[in-house]
């Protein structure tokens, strides 16, 4: 094989996906099913490696049957669109190939890491705080569950803990399902993660927390974390971090932000507000890789206090790997990862490219998008709001003439549009109603892109009222 080929048609093949992505007309997916996947595409391994030819022809056809997430009108997950500059950091971080564990193999990305370290926390308000880039908001909730426990139960680190002992986590019924994950790997118990009641936009009652962290007490367990979600992964909603804040001062119980999705809100000067009081919290998950599109993974645990993520390790006095012989800690004896991928790198050339300020008009722009497709559903007179949209994610669905079931309609007309690949938007159910929901995570989307999505929704309702119909009389 000729690499060097390989390379310059590598090229070509990004130049043209990438203007494929920015056509309207452009499917986001050519939806198969795996049978039909593996007719398309050998995915077996051969005793002999392929040719050139082939090696190119499957690149061509990894490409064209996956979901083309920088499309605008991939509008489903809550990340999605192309980052150029994150793109080309991406690609050198690939190319220098190193491992984040000491300074000794990775001089220039740990000085990245540490200066994007010290910038999110300058956000967060941590004026003492401290961090790590970690394997995603779920990863960086674990380890927000983890420092807590060994704030109460230093001993656990070496010994476990008393499991006599209960100790008791607290999130809304809205927060994502990691915090179970992570109760369940620390042996705590999922089940002793008590789900505290939301309010109707689905932001945690403080007052519900209140009486649940009294409950608990009453049964004589140990509160000992509780997590404010700023914003949930289904409504969008910012929990009230200051009031939380207060009670969790009150009974000194650690305070966690799952900023996965809706932490980078935090760069918004307009719209910052909304996360009131984190400077108050104990710990941060914050996912550059959703809003701020940078590509996956690039997730970040921040903590307030500098120390704690040395402290929530055991001894690592492993001189095979930390020769301690250059002027700065290595950024391994922090992380309870060995080997660990560069995800700074990226994330230091998208910033750098658009500066402060342009990353300030991008999350800007995702709420003004937000605002714009919220009022594109109330103005329809077939399509209701199904919860008030506080940040990214608008929830809605259609409402046919004589249709009764309305969760299955819906389900057919989420299920089509994704088929058809021309726009792909995610569905729950908030209580027993399925919502469509739609993601404004793409910090480029346009007005027209919203508007193109409502098109292609509304021609989508047309044809399936008409095949029911034709069903009907036949
Ligand atoms: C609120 C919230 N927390 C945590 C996560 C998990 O983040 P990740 O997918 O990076 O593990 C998500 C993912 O969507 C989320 O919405």
């Amino acid at each position: 094989m000729n690499d060097l080929n390989i390379l310059n048609q590598s090229f070509e093949k990004i130049k043209n996906y990438l203007d494929a992505n920015n056509n309207a007309d452009n499917q986001v997916i050519q939806f198969r099913q795996p049978a039909q996947l593996r007719e398309a595409i050998h995915f077996g391994i051969e005793e002999s490696g392929v040719t050139e030819f082939e090696f190119l022809d499957l690149i061509d056809k990894y490409l064209e049957y996956s979901v083309k997430t920088g499309n605008k009108q991939f509008l489903n997950q809550l990340y999605s669109g192309f980052n150029f500059p994150a793109f080309i950091g991406e690609i050198f971080t690939v190319l220098a190939n190193t491992s984040m564990y000491t300074y000794e193999v990775a001089p220039v990305a740990t000085m990245i890491e540490k200066e994007m370290i010290s910038l999110m926390n300058s956000y967060a308000g941590y004026t003492d705080g401290d961090g790590i880039f970690v394997t995603g908001g779920s990863n960086a909730n674990l380890m927000g569950m983890f420092s807590a426990r060994n704030r109460i139960f230093p001993d656990g680190r070496a010994h476990g803990y008393d499991r006599n002992l209960k100790l008791t986590a607290f999130v809304s019924e809205q927060a994502h399902y990691s915090f179970e994950t992570a109760a369940n790997v620390l042996g705590i118990g999922a089940k002793n993660v008590i789900k505290v009641k939301s309010d109707d936009s689905g932001r945690m009652t403080p007052e519900a927390l209140e009486m649940e962290i009294f409950k608990s007490l009453e049964r004589g367990e140990k509160p000992f974390f509780v997590a404010a979600t700023c914003a949930t992964t289904l409504l969008g909603a910012y929990d009230p971090i200051d009031k939380i804040a207060d009670i969790c001062k009150k009974f000194g119980i650690w305070l966690h932000a799952d900023g996965s999705f809706g932490g980078s809100l935090i760069l918004s000067e307009k719209y910052r507000n909304l996360m009131q009081g984190i400077e108050r919290t104990d710990s941060f998950a914050w996912n550059p890789h959703k809003l701020m599109n940078i590509p996956l993974v690039c997730s970040v645990f921040l903590v307030k206090k500098k120390g704690t993520l040395q402290y929530n390790l055991t001894d690592l006095s492993t001189d095979y790997i930390f020769h301690d012989i250059d002027e700065v800690e290595d950024l391994g004896k922090k992380s309870i990862q060995c080997g660990r991928r560069v995800d700074a790198v990226k994330l230091w050339f998208a910033w750098k490219y658009y500066g402060l300020e342009g990353y300030r008009q991008r999350i800007d722009n995702l709420m003004e998008i937000a605002i714009y497709a919220e009022k594109k559903v109330k103005e329809h007179p077939q399509l209701e709001l199904l919860s008030l949209r506080q940040s990214f994610a608008v929830c809605f669905r259609y409402i046919p003439e004589n249709q009764s079931d309305l969760n299955k309609f819906n389900l057919q007309l989420r299920e089509s549009m994704r088929k058809s690949g021309k726009s792909i938007v995610n569905y729950g159910y908030i209580g027993k109603e399925l919502a469509i929901r739609l993601i404004t995570a793409n910090g480029e989307l346009m007005k027209s892109d919203i508007d193109l999505f409502f098109n292609n929704l509304l021609t989508q309702t047309a044809s399936i009222a008409d095949k029911s119909e034709k069903n009907y009389a036949g």
